[in-house]
């Protein structure tokens, strides 16, 4: 993290995990064992039947609750969707996009970047993720499809709404798997998408940016992940899931700035 330029993000991904009831008992829990102290951002993205609970539950508080996915068309014929106003109405202010759950059911990089648009336009901060495949870092080229997926989710966004985009490097292989990537191999992608940014949009707007790491990010690995200088948070799976462990990865974020 790199705290003189940006505010850490704990976003957590309940994914398809937790009713409504569940929802609502999570965050009497949670908000009972929250530290005061706002060094980090917090998020916890939830499926959207939930949103509702969630977002009474944490009125008057920090914590800001997020949808797990967005369509990218403003209203109309599109059974089952959702579309950013009707996030922003039931009181969204996080939606995660293209996350590589989605994207193995056929969402593409051109539906990642019309979904960013929508988002942005709402006034929702999207969470942009990102990430290969284990065949694919066997193979060599995490850094050719990772820069392809930032550069076509990004495609056409103005300059100065880059850094309202938050950027989750998750590489597939450490998704739910506990297989977490080291902090160097977190660092090393992070930091490629920070230069990405850098040489495109400039470095005020490179500095700006939050970048988060997702994969197997627990309150046991999250302290030496969230040391490097271009990790600025986590996007958190499982380990949302439990009150206690959320916390321990919100606590990590609280160490001497690099
Ligand atoms: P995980 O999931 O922490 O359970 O690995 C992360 C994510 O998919 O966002």
């Amino acid at each position: 993290m790199n705290r003189k330029y940006r505010k850490p993000l704990i976003a957590g991904n309940w994914k398809m995990n937790k009713t409504p009831t569940e929802a609502k008992e999570f965050m009497v829990n949670f908000k009972g064992i929250l530290p005061r102290s706002r060094w980090c951002d917090i998020a916890l993205c939830v499926p959207a039947v939930c949103i509702p609970a969630a977002v009474r539950a944490v009125r008057e508080t920090r914590i800001a609750i997020g949808a797990e996915n967005c369509n990218a068309n403003a209203s109309g014929a599109y059974t089952g969707e959702i579309a950013t106003n009707m996030l922003v109405d039931a009181g969204c202010k996080y939606v995660i996009i293209g996350h590589s759950e989605r994207r193995a059911m056929g969402e593409t990089d051109q539906d990642v970047n019309a979904k960013v648009k929508a988002a942005l336009e709402a006034g929702l901060t999207p969470i942009m993720c990102c990430g290969e495949s284990l065949e694919q870092r066997e193979s060599g080229i995490t850094e050719e499809w990772v820069t392809i997926q930032i550069k076509r989710g990004l495609e056409g966004i103005e300059a100065e709404s880059i850094r309202k985009i938050v950027i989750a490097y998750e590489p597939i292989w450490a998704i739910g798997t506990g297989r977490t990537a080291t902090p160097e191999q977190a660092e090393e992608v992070c930091e490629l998408i920070r230069a990405i940014i850098r040489k495109q949009y400039g470095a005020k707007i490179a500095r700006a940016t939050v970048i988060l790491y997702g994969g197997s990010m627990n309150e046991k690995n999250a302290f030496d992940l969230l040391a490097k200088p271009d990790i600025d948070g986590g996007l958190i799976g499982g380990a949302s899931l439990v009150p206690e462990k959320f916390v321990k990865i919100i606590e990590a974020t609280n160490q001497p700035a690099v």
